[in-house]
């Protein structure tokens, strides 16, 4: 193999290893309302309302273009999505939360905080439908 193709398949790889650390975290906090398939339909969405969104469509509903920082800052809390409950109470708890002071912001948990976002939002967006 070049070495360019070693290159590709190695960033392809690390591609991949984000998107399946995102997979993870997607069953973990989002399945149970989002659904298996990210369609809207989990266990918990009977009795929500209003009803989970079909996360595979965020692309369609958005022109024809991932919507990366406005699905980012619905996860990290700053743009309020109703159904995701009160900021202080989100329903994922810390997970995907900075504490707003001028210390957390440097923190490596902070740090953490936006590597499992940017892995939640490469997996959806890996999913999205035409
Ligand atoms: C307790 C159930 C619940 C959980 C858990 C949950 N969501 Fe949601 N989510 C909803 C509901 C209900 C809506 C849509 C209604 C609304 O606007 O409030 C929604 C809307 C969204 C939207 C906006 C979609 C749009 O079309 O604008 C995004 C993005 C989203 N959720 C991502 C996530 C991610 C990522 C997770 C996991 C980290 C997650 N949600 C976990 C219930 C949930």
């Amino acid at each position: 193999m070049t070495t360019l193709g070693i290159v590709i398949s190695s960033a392809w790889s690390q591609q991949q290893e984000v998107i399946g650390g995102g997979r993870y975290l997607y069953e973990k906090f989002c399945k149970t309302c989002h659904g298996p398939q990210a369609m809207g339909n989990g266990p918990r969405a009977p009795v929500l309302q209003p009803k989970p969104a079909d996360l595979t469509t965020l692309r369609q509903r958005n022109k024809g273009t991932f919507p990366f920082w406005k699905a980012y800052r619905m996860i990290d809390g700053r743009v309020d999505v109703p159904g995701h409950g009160t900021r202080e109470m989100p329903v994922f708890g810390v997970w995907f939360r900075i504490p707003h002071d001028e210390v957390s912001i440097e923190t490596e948990w902070a740090d953490q905080v936006r590597g499992r976002i940017w892995q939640l939002l490469s997996y959806l967006k890996s999913i999205q439908v035409p």
